[in-house]
């Protein structure tokens, strides 16, 4: 009775906390948000990418697939979590925008809002020792523009990304393509992601 009773209530928690908790959920919220065609790649994730918003009140927001979030918390930078059986890394992280200015016309897009490698794999909490290429970017939407995607990636990191010569923290953050990339730099495809929706403020 007792052990039940704090089952359900754990499980209430879980759902308040509202991560990603079923790799087909994520893969089906991707295909509805057309993430896969828009961006041009394969997504058949193995494992759960958990994206955390430090906040400057209160617990931090994690997402979830296709989760609305405000634009003012999305400061970041955003803490990495991976769920699943994918080894020690190290990984690559992407952060792309392919909305950018609008949906309807993203002639900008997309916007690299975070490229960093060498992540290693502590007990689920993956970590960097070096710079990202691209830092954190916050969400900027512009006035009048619907909700742009901002969408997470995880990879297996190759050899060749650590020599590549494609990007650097001067390189311009617009008309990035990430399978481009990854598909320059021997990333295959990704193994994990989520994405957020974020209106103007
Ligand atoms: C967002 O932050 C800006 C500046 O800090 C503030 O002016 C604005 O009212 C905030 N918007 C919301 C919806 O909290
Ligand atoms: C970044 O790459 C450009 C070429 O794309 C190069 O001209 C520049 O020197 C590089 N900057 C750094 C800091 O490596
Ligand atoms: C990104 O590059 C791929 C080739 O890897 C291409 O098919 C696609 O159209 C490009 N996307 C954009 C938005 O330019």
């Amino acid at each position: 009775m007792y052990l039940s009773h704090f089952a359900s209530l754990f499980s209430l928690a879980l759902v308040a906390v509202g991560q990603d908790v079923s790799i087909r959920a994520v893969k089906k919220a991707f295909s509805d948000a057309d993430i896969p065609a828009d961006l041009d790649i394969v997504f058949n994730p193995t494992a759960l990418l958990e994206v955390s918003l430090p906040q400057a009140t209160g617990p931090p927001i994690t997402l979830h697939a296709g989760i609305n979030v405000p634009r003012n918390d999305t400061a970041g930078p955003p803490t990495f979590h991976v769920v699943g059986n994918v080894g020690p890394g190290p990984f690559v992280v992407a952060t792309v925008d392919p909305d950018a200015p609008t949906p309807q016309a993203p002639t900008s897009a997309q916007i690299r809002h975070f490229l960093g490698g060498n992540f290693v794999n502590h007990g689920g909490l993956l970590t960097n020792s070096t710079p990202a290429i691209s830092e954190f970017r916050q969400p900027t939407p512009p006035a009048g523009s619907d909700a742009h995607r901002y969408i997470f990636l995880l990879f297996k990191q190759s050899p060749e990304f650590a020599t590549q010569t494609l990007v650097n923290s001067t390189t311009s953050v617009s008309l990035f393509n990430i399978s481009q990339f990854a598909s320059a730099v021997d990333l295959g495809n990704p193994i994990a992601g989520t994405f957020m929706l974020v209106a103007p403020a």
